[in-house]
């Protein structure tokens, strides 16, 4: 049998890259004689082994060719007899479709240097649609590369188009999708991930409520950038540039939904978009089943994000209500996560990039407060179940005035 490294990790090596995971593929050999190696076998589906002792992933060299809709709809052949070069025709993109030995000889039949070269990130074969996830993948690949000068050929972005169009994407399970757009939300420039789904029609499709925010005006004065769409992504490319985690990023994605559902007699404004958007943020979050603190933040950042924006002129009770919707007192980071989505708000805006957000620590010290009241001295002084969360709102809420007085 001959083993060769293949995909990301020949791909990352030739680009200068760290590599992590290492991917290989075995040729010419048999199930029995991997297991006879002590190989661990994945799954039912896939001719795919652990390693027994790195723990890497092993894959029998195989054709696939589909056989009906969805993901399910593969039939695999795997055998001695299928050589590197079949192997490698069947992947996605020629930059994942060479392969190396242990003398780091390269395999190479579809010009994946040739691309790396050239920066593009192009399809091997037709048989690129056999799995509409690709068509994510690309679109992931094309936010990390970014930065290194890569974008998707025009033939690729054809074949991603035609794929969006013929109803495929559908076919994806939310956990597949999800994995997707949770890594390319992670990348340094997220926003490319978004555009280039737009770009082939898949964003229609999967997103429909953020794709529908492209061609709807904001007020100029607190938008220079107008397109809600265009804003959006700024917002999102911010939280990346802060680093800020997925829950964050996600929450940027989604915050400005209800934007998307406002009369056109009433553009460029958006009254109640907070929660008119609400509905549409749980659809998304739902229809990928995102994890539940992604849910959340999405959910709170979009009721509340205007809040925010106005904490200085907030009354003190209603900075309190806030602080309870968020659960501070339990949930301190949650609020962080808040008040950082509304920060990037406020910057994803043309020319407002660099603009100072006192909100973020006048929030801070509000919450800050309200904490400090303690429990214990109205124990003693006796109050118990109902009487003692008034009493202790009450104190929050003066703890808040005096906040509000000396800030
Ligand atoms: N692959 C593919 N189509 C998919 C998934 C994977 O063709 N839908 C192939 C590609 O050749 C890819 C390899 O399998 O390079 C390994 O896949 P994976 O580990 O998911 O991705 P990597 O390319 O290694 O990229 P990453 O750095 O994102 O893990």
């Amino acid at each position: 049998m001959q083993i060769y490294k293949v995909g990301g990790a020949v791909r990352d090596r030739l680009l200068g890259i760290p590599v992590t995971d290492i991917d290989w593929v075995v040729v010419g050999a048999t199930t029995e004689e991997m297991l006879a190696k002590g190989f661990r076998p994945v799954g039912a589906d896939f001719p795919v082994f652990l390693h027994p002792k790195s723990g890497e992933e092993y894959a029998l060299a195989r054709t696939e060719r589909k056989s009906g809709r969805g993901y399910g709809g593969f039939t695999f052949h795997a055998s001695p007899e299928v050589t590197l070069e079949e192997d490698l025709i069947r992947r996605d993109l020629t930059i994942n479709a060479m392969a190396e030995d242990d003398q780091q000889n390269l395999t190479d039949p579809y010009h994946g240097q040739q691309d790396l070269k050239d920066r593009l990130l192009r399809h091997v074969s037709p048989a690129f649609a056999e799995d509409p996830l690709r068509v994510l993948r690309v679109a992931r690949f094309a936010a990390r590369y970014a930065g290194l000068g890569f974008t998707v050929a025009p033939q690729t972005l054809e074949l991603m188009r035609q794929l969006a169009d013929s109803g495929e994407l559908q076919a994806l399970t939310a956990e597949r999708s999800w994995k997707e757009i949770s890594r390319a939300l992670m990348e340094d420039q997220p926003q490319i991930f978004i555009e280039v789904l737009r770009e082939c029609g898949a964003l229609k499709v999967l997103m429909p409520e953020v794709d529908a925010l492209f061609g709807v005006p904001q007020p100029e004065a607190h938008h220079p950038e107008i397109d809600t769409g265009v804003h959006t992504l700024s917002v999102l490319q911010q939280s990346a540039l802060h680093k800020l985690p997925l829950t964050v990023r996600w929450a940027c994605l989604l915050h400005d939904l209800g934007k998307g559902l406002t009369p056109t007699e009433e553009w460029p404004r958006h009254i109640a978009h907070e929660h008119t958007g609400l509905k549409l943020i749980k659809a998304v979050n739902e229809r990928f089943k995102a994890p539940k603190d992604c849910q959340e933040l999405a959910l709170l950042v979009g009721q509340y994000h205007t809040h925010g924006h106005r904490a200085l002129e907030l009354k003190p009770s209603t900075l309190l209500e806030l602080l309870q919707s968020f659960d501070v007192y339990r949930r301190p980071q949650r609020f962080e996560e808040f008040i950082a989505a509304c920060e990037m708000d406020a910057r994803g805006r043309k020319g407002l990039e660099q603009r100072s957000y006192p909100q973020a620590d006048y929030l801070r010290g509000a919450a800050a407060a309200a904490r400090g009241v303690a429990v214990q001295p109205l124990l003693e002084q006796g109050f118990k179940g109902p009487e003692l969360g008034e009493a202790i709102k009450r104190e929050r809420l003066k703890a808040i005035k005096a906040y509000k007085e000396h800030a």
